[in-house]
């Protein structure tokens, strides 16, 4: 069997990848504490690894969001008339087809869903989905971008009215005010009247919250440490992979919960790539992500602050996730 190889919008050329990935890794890995951000665990096997996590009986976020889209897709859809949906960190796409399915047929003139734009930094994610998605809907306009989401989204594809979509909770990797400038980017994006969809994961229990990053089966732990591998073969480093543990914890005064690699034993990492050699002793722990939990009240001002009030909001039965549709403001 033959498949059409899937072109992509290449928003991040290999050079500026390279020169953003020695960036972060000098920057992260000579503060105090040290730390890496979370958009390099996703080369191909990240990818994988994350869309393995989202399928662990620990990992409610994803199934919690998902059933909150399913019962929702055709309001959303209704409300939002989307001609162009736009997805920000997109990854498989996959509970995305039911906001599709909703979007393309909402009316009976036939004017729903004409294209649906994915965007992610992971190239390999993008093509599965993207390939996955043109054969799954061939009257649909499918075009995968590879970008960085915190950078400008302007201007985004049509056409309108257009929807962004950011699902997954993704938003809790941002540090309040990488958040900030991320959602006035997304506003400033969208026409008046046009709407940004939201998933957020909220505060709730915490043994339930830190199971969801540490499972017992060690994915959540291998995908971690994958970002140790990508910094060894994309900048030639000798980090030893295996000897940094996974953790997750609960920060109560941030409401995040903090992934980090913990050294086992002493090292001098050496990272000619970033021309930087770091001293990393035995029990120091990298932060490698953060994931925030939010307050539906607390997250519906910052949204209402840079012009996206919330029009409508949606949380499960144990109010343990949330998707708000906001409408930028006339
Ligand atoms: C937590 S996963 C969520 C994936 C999917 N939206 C879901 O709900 O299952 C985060 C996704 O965002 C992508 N990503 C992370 N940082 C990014 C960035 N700075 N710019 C674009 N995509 C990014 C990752 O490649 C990954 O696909």
């Amino acid at each position: 069997m033959t498949t059409t190889p899937v072109d992509l919008d290449i928003r991040i050329p290999t050079d500026n990848r390279a020169q953003a990935l020695r960036a972060d890794v000098r920057a992260g890995l000579t503060g105090s504490p040290k730390s890496l951000p979370p958009k390099w665990f996703y080369d191909a096997h990240g990818s994988d690894l994350f869309d393995a996590i989202t399928e662990l009986d620990e990992y409610y976020p994803t199934r919690t969001e998902r059933q909150l889209i399913v019962e929702h897709a055709d309001d959303i859809a209704a409300l939002t008339g989307t001609a162009t949906l736009i997805e920000l960190g997109s990854g498989s796409s996959d509970k995305t087809r039911r906001l599709i399915d909703a979007m393309s047929t909402h009316r009976d003139d036939g004017s729903g869903l004409q294209h649906y734009a994915p965007l992610d930094v992971s190239p390999s994610a993008l093509r599965g989905a993207v390939g996955r998605l043109r054969a799954e809907y061939p009257g649909l306009r499918v075009d995968g971008i590879v970008a960085d989401f915190t950078g400008t989204l302007a201007p985004l594809p049509g056409p309108g009215p257009r929807t962004v979509a950011f699902l997954g909770g993704t938003i809790g990797n941002l540090e309040p005010t990488a958040r900030k400038r991320f959602l006035t980017n997304v506003s400033a994006a969208l026409e008046p009247g046009e709407h940004f969809l939201l998933g957020a994961g909220l505060v709730a229990d915490e043994t339930a919250m830190q199971r969801a990053y540490d499972d017992a089966s060690g994915v959540t732990a291998a995908f971690n440490r994958n970002v140790l591998t990508v910094v060894n073969r994309e900048l030639g480093a000798d980090f030893d992979v295996d000897s940094y543990r996974h953790v997750a914890v609960w920060n109560a005064d941030d409401e995040w919960i903090e992934m980090r690699l913990r050294a086992t034993h002493d090292a001098r990492v050496h990272i000619p790539g970033a021309d930087l050699a770091v001293d990393v002793a035995a029990d120091e722990e990298i932060l490698t992500e953060i994931s925030a939990k939010f307050r539906p009240d607390t997250l519906s001002a910052e949204l209402a602050a840079v012009g996206l009030p919330v029009q409508q909001l949606w949380t499960d039965p144990a109010d343990r996730f949330a998707i708000f549709l906001s409408s930028k403001r006339l």
